[in-house]
C-alpha cells in the first residue's frame, strides 16, 4: 500500500516520463523532416524508452494496490532551431528528470517506504547513464560543429551512437 503523497509523486512522475517520450517523438519527427536519419532514429528509441520507464512506474503503482493515472497530453514543441539546440534542451530536460527522481527518492527515504526506495535504485542509474549518453553527444557536438557542413557527421555519429545503445525500437 502506498501513502497518499508517494503515490501522487509518481503518478507526477509518470507525466514527467511520458511528457519527455511525446517530446522525443517531436525531435524525430524534426529530424526525419531535415533528412537527419540517423538523429531521427535516436529520438524514436529515446521516446520508446521513455515510455517504458512510464509505464514501469504505472505497473509499479498498481502492484502496490494504488491509482495509476494516464497523464494528461501537454504537446511539445514541433519545431526545433539546430541540432546543437536540440541536444542542449535534451540535457536540460534529463538534468530536470534526474532532479524529480531525487527528489521522489528523498521523499521515500522519509517516509520509511522502503519498496519505493528499492523500486527507485534503477531510475537513478538510468538516469546518470542518459545524462552520460546526452554528454557524449554534446561533445562530439563541440568538436564537428552545427553548421550545414557538418550535419552529415553529426548523424553519422548518432547512428553510431545509437546502434551500440541497442538499435532502434522506434521502428
Ligand atoms: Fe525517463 Fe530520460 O527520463
Amino acid at each position: 500500500m502506498l501513502e497518499n503523497k508517494i503515490e501522487q509523486a509518481l503518478n507526477d512522475q509518470i507525466a514527467m516520463e511520458g511528457y519527455a517520450s511525446f517530446l522525443y517523438l517531436s525531435m524525430a519527427s524534426w529530424c526525419e523532416q531535415q533528412g537527419l536519419e540517423g538523429t531521427s532514429q535516436f529520438f524514436y528509441r529515446q521516446s520508446a524508452e521513455e515510455h517504458d520507464h512510464m509505464m514501469r512506474i504505472f505497473r509499479y503503482i498498481l502492484e502496490m494496490d494504488g491509482k495509476a493515472v494516464s497523464p494528461e497530453v501537454k504537446q511539445p514543441p514541433q519545431k526545433f532551431e539546430s541540432i546543437q539546440k536540440i541536444f542542449d534542451d535534451v540535457y536540460e530536460h534529463e538534468q530536470k528528470v534526474t532532479r524529480s527522481i531525487s527528489k521522489l527518492v528523498e521523499l521515500a527515504d522519509e517516509m520509511d517506504d522502503h519498496t519505493t526506495y528499492q523500486f527507485l535504485q534503477w531510475f537513478v542509474l538510468e538516469q546518470r547513464e542518459e545524462e552520460t549518453l546526452v554528454r557524449s553527444i554534446l561533445d562530439k557536438l563541440k568538436i564537428i560543429g552545427d553548421g550545414p557542413q557538418s550535419l552529415y557527421f553529426i548523424d553519422k555519429e548518432v547512428t553510431m551512437i545509437n546502434e551500440r545503445e541497442g538499435g532502434s525500437p522506434g521502428e
